[in-house]
């Protein structure tokens, strides 16, 4: 079996053509001319500006309900759905290129609910989100040219979401605060034919622990708040409060709790100040 590769040709829609791709299931959520909430199926959606600014990338044909309302009204919901079969069924009934959204509403299973914004402007009408989702991100979308632009095939279009909210069920709000659980969502597999998408569910993730010998510990946050050159002290039950943090993104996190402490003039950080800074990160 060793080498038994074989070269595939790289066709248009290779996630789909050539490849096995696995994807999350969205269903972006907009605003149409008349005010109504479109509700169209992607899969083609991912994080893009991790740290300091928080972006998501869309990719969309671009003369879709989704891409024409993103580009004449900017915002959009994310709303990620469990894996449930219904709901992934009529997800593939509203991923039918063409229908406008009135038609599309009657065809939809989804309950619709108000966005959640708390910044609203006045006067502004936001997308509906959908009450059966685990997770919503609220986004606006980024036009500025300078910021990010991308010249591929005419027909597709790319959308560099900002995300504004993330809303997320109590049960897996709970779950990702402790760490514990995990919902079950559903994979786009990526490859598709002329007659099905495929979707999978996931099984029940496992643990693997990261090598304490790689992994960031105690010690080396201390020596690491050392070197960054505030004027602060760090308790020591502050630092093991780091200690999940994966070490590519220490210094980056080490530098914001700094300068914010800095702006607040704190001298020490305790646990009670990391706290606070997490209680208004959420
Ligand atoms: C599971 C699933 C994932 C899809 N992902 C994408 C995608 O990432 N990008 C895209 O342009 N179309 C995708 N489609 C097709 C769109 O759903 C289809 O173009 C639909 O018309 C979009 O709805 P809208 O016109 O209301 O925006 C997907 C369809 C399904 C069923």
């Amino acid at each position: 079996m060793k080498n038994d590769f074989r070269k595939v040709n790289v066709f248009n829609n290779f996630y789909q053509t050539s490849s096995f791709y696995p994807m999350p299931v969205v269903m972006v959520t907009t605003l149409n001319e008349e005010g109504l909430t479109n509700i169209g199926s992607y899969s083609l959606c991912f994080p893009f500006g991790i740290a300091d600014e928080h972006y998501m990338m869309l990719i969309s044909r671009g003369d879709s309900n989704t891409s024409v309302n993103i580009r004449e009204r900017k915002y959009c919901a994310l709303n990620f759905i469990p894996y449930r079969r219904k709901l992934l069924k009529n997800a593939v009934r509203l991923g039918y290129p063409g229908e406008p959204t009135r038609q599309k509403l009657e065809d939809s299973i989804f309950t619709l609910i108000p966005s959640m914004r708390e910044e609203k402007e006045a006067g502004v009408n936001y997308p509906e989100v959908i009450s059966d989702a685990i997770e919503i991100f609220e986004c606006t979308w980024e036009d500025d040219y300078n910021k990010f632009h991308f010249e591929g095939s005419p027909g597709e279009s790319h959308y560099l979401l900002r995300i504004n909210n993330i809303f997320m069920k109590s049960k897996w709000y709970t779950c990702l605060s402790e760490g514990k659980g995990f919902p079950s969502m559903p994979v786009d597999f990526g490859y598709r034919d002329s007659k099905n998408f495929w979707f999978a569910k996931h099984s029940r993730p496992f643990p693997e622990p990261i090598p304490s010998d790689k992994g960031v510990n105690i010690d080396t946050i201390k020596y690491a708040v050392e070197r960054l050159g505030y004027d602060l002290v760090w308790e020591e039950a502050a630092c093991e409060k780091l200690v999940k943090v994966p070490r590519v993104f220490l210094q980056r996190v080490l530098t914001g709790i700094s300068e914010r402490a800095v702006e607040k003039g704190y001298k020490v950080i305790t646990p009670e100040v990391m706290d606070e800074f997490n209680q208004k990160k959420r």
